[in-house]
């Protein structure tokens, strides 16, 4: 593939200003994150998950942030899933979104845990009732004959359950309390700006680093 070496994109749409980064990188992100809503972003929740296994290799994939605050940043899975039993057997994870119209990024590290049963429930009746089915229906990350027996499975949830359709046990969220955030804003000639923000006890260093 000869032309994605051609595949070159100059970034100009703006730039960090440095006296307006906020000190808490929560409020950062906040700001980022509505603006990425406000944008033409597909899909600006959509976060690149990596966690590491017990052999110490990474694996990555893309989940749907759903709330974030002091507390952490929240996203649903599946609690046997591959990235399940690797979140079990190391703490660290790290996110990263990636709006291409704001040629933005930002990267978080930081460590992972369940959320309160209770909170997994109040998100999961909120949910439209196929998506519900659909969390009944899919073993996820294990082997499947087909997509008819997907297909199967959900009718058969959805007969067994009718219109009342509990949490299953083995789903829920997930908290990420970070330690780590970077700030990454594309500017002309490949000298784009970098904003990395450490926690210090209680307290957020902020740093520019070289692109
Ligand atoms: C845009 C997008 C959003 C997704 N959101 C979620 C999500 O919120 N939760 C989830 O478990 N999987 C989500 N998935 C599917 C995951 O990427 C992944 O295929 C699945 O969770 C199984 O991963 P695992 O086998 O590593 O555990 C999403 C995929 C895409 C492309």
């Amino acid at each position: 593939m000869d032309n994605l070496q051609d595949l070159r994109k100059n970034y100009e749409f703006s730039y960090i200003n440095e006296n307006q980064l906020k000190d808490n990188p929560l409020e950062q992100f906040s700001i980022w994150m509505k603006e990425a809503i406000n944008s033409a972003e597909l899909e600006p929740s959509a976060m690149v998950l990596s966690t590491v296994d017990a052999q110490g290799f990474p694996h990555s994939r893309m989940v749907l942030l759903k709330d974030f605050s002091e507390s952490g940043f929240v996203f649903f899975s599946n609690y046997e899933s591959d990235k399940a039993i690797q979140m079990k057997s190391n703490h660290a994870v790290s996110i990263l979104f990636f709006w291409q119209h704001l040629e933005r990024q930002v990267r978080i590290e930081g460590i992972v845990e369940k959320i309160a049963e209770i909170e997994s429930d109040a998100y999961f009746l909120s949910r439209p009732i196929e998506h519900k089915l659909g969390t009944w229906a899919s073993a996820q990350s294990k082997p499947i004959p087909s997509s008819t027996f997907l297909e199967e499975q959900f009718l058969y949830f959805k007969d067994k359950f009718k219109h009342d359709i509990p949490r299953p046990p083995h789903w829920g969220g997930y908290s990420i309390k970070p330690s780590r955030f970077e700030f990454w804003q594309g500017r002309p000639n490949r000298l784009h700006d970098r904003f990395v923000y450490k926690l210090n006890e209680s307290d957020w260093t902020i740093e520019r680093l070289a692109p």
